[in-house]
């Protein structure tokens, strides 16, 4: 890679240890990628997990004395206000916790917790390049909103994050962003779950690829959180950080222009049948649950408001724990547009500043788990929680009755 003089002092460690390993990162990535040059990015994201590994490489740039130099958003870590009301961690979980949230402060981090910073937060511009982690954020960076990020895991946004550079390398470059599979989408797809399920099985199906989308049953232009659960799931069962639907996503007006005139290496199609299995296939099936989580990716109001509106008068099972989670301040609009009321008159959480990827719902092992999101049962299974995978309606159903 050629640097310039102010980048080779930085690798050098002439502005300090933190600086200097954050550029050996990112020189090592741009290496190994073949970029020519670093560029600069006007905002970042990190994935903060609250996992040992991010949290020490935050630390050794904090101590080295680096700061974050563009605005620099989180992930959800744990909800700490409700750990001792509601959970049972860990003394070495909590610890952990608590250092994450400490030193993700002193380096100057936005600590807004949420996994849609490009819906809410940290929301870039059309061509803008940036560096975001989280799986479910940058598809909806690079498609939706047509702003530009490589797949970044937590340090390689972080000290992009401290540099206001990365490597040119990826979806940084024209040429790398153009569709190279053709998903021809014969099935319905009547909300959020369905394109969930869409994104699952062409994401398992294409691996890194970049899938057109060409829906030919499209009657509405698919919302924001429709793209969110494609892209979520996408790059989930399979590492797709970027997608094209014609017509829809800033890059592709046609389907000639999301190739970018190439030929797609294959195809692949997709009906009704397909989603169904991949339902069968992915979800635990009947039986008693003790368990209801959503918000993953974190739910938006509009998804809030659903779940108030099929919840309104309805009183959960007293063997089921529900929970919502969602950003502070999407929380804080619910609670004033009267969501918050009716969620908790029936007997439901809504939850900011949380993922369900963490250790604090083991309290609920033990039974089974349902939850409208694939990405949601995926992480819960790794730690030993079976989850069923149905619709939102079905979901608050299941709450009610205390079983599918
Ligand atoms: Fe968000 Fe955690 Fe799911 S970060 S997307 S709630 S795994």
């Amino acid at each position: 890679m050629k640097l310039t003089e102010e980048e080779q002092c930085m690798l050098d460690g002439k502005h300090g240890v933190g600086i200097q390993k954050a550029m050996e990162l990112l020189v090592a990535l741009g290496e190994a990628f073949g970029a020519e040059r670093m560029i600069e990015i006007s905002r970042a994201h990190v994935a903060l997990s609250a996992q040992e590994g991010d949290t020490y490489f935050c630390e050794l740039l904090v101590n080295g004395g680096a700061r974050c130099k563009v605005p620099t958003s989180t992930n959800p870590p744990w909800d700490i206000d409700h750990l001792t009301r509601y959970y049972s961690v860990t003394e070495d979980e909590l610890e952990l916790a608590l250092r994450t949230i400490n030193v993700y402060r002193e380096i100057g981090a936005l600590l807004n917790f949420s996994c849609i910073p490009g819906l809410e937060g940290n929301v870039p511009a059309f061509g803008e390049r940036v560096a975001f982690s989280e799986s479910s954020a940058t598809p909806y960076v690079n498609s939706v909103l047509g702003a530009r990020t490589n797949r970044e895991s937590s340090p390689s946004a972080l000290a992009a994050a401290v540099i206001g550079k990365t490597p040119e390398y990826g979806f940084h470059l024209e040429e790398n962003r153009r569709g190279t599979v053709l998903v021809d989408v014969e099935a319905t797809l009547k909300g959020e779950f369905d394109w969930g399920l869409l994104g699952w099985y062409v994401g398992k199906r294409v691996g890194s690829e970049i899938p057109v989308f060409r829906l030919n049953n499209l009657r509405k232009r698919p919302t924001a959180e429709q793209q969110l659960y494609l892209g979520a799931e996408l790059n989930t069962s399979g590492a797709v950080s970027m997608y094209h639907i014609p017509g829809v996503t800033p890059e592709a007006p046609s389907l000639e222009v999301a190739f970018g005139g190439r030929k797609p290496s294959f195809e692949i199609s997709v009906e009704d049948r397909h989603l169904e299995e991949t339902q069968e296939e992915i979800s635990e099936k009947s039986g008693k649950i003790n368990l209801v989580l959503l918000g993953c990716p974190h739910y938006t109001l509009e998804q809030i408001r659903e779940a108030a509106t099929l919840l309104h008068g309805k009183k959960i099972h007293p063997d089921v724990s529900f929970w919502i989670c969602t950003g502070f301040p999407t929380m804080e609009l619910a609670k004033r547009s009267g969501y918050l009321d009716v969620i908790e008159t029936a007997g439901a959480h809504l939850v900011a500043d949380t993922c369900i990827d963490q250790p604090c719902w083991k309290s609920f092992e033990g039974a089974s788990g349902i939850t409208d999101s694939p990405k949601c049962a995926y992480y819960r299974e790794r730690r030993g929680q079976p989850f069923a995978i149905r619709r939102l309606s079905e979901c608050v159903e299941a709450a009610i009755k205390g079983e599918i």
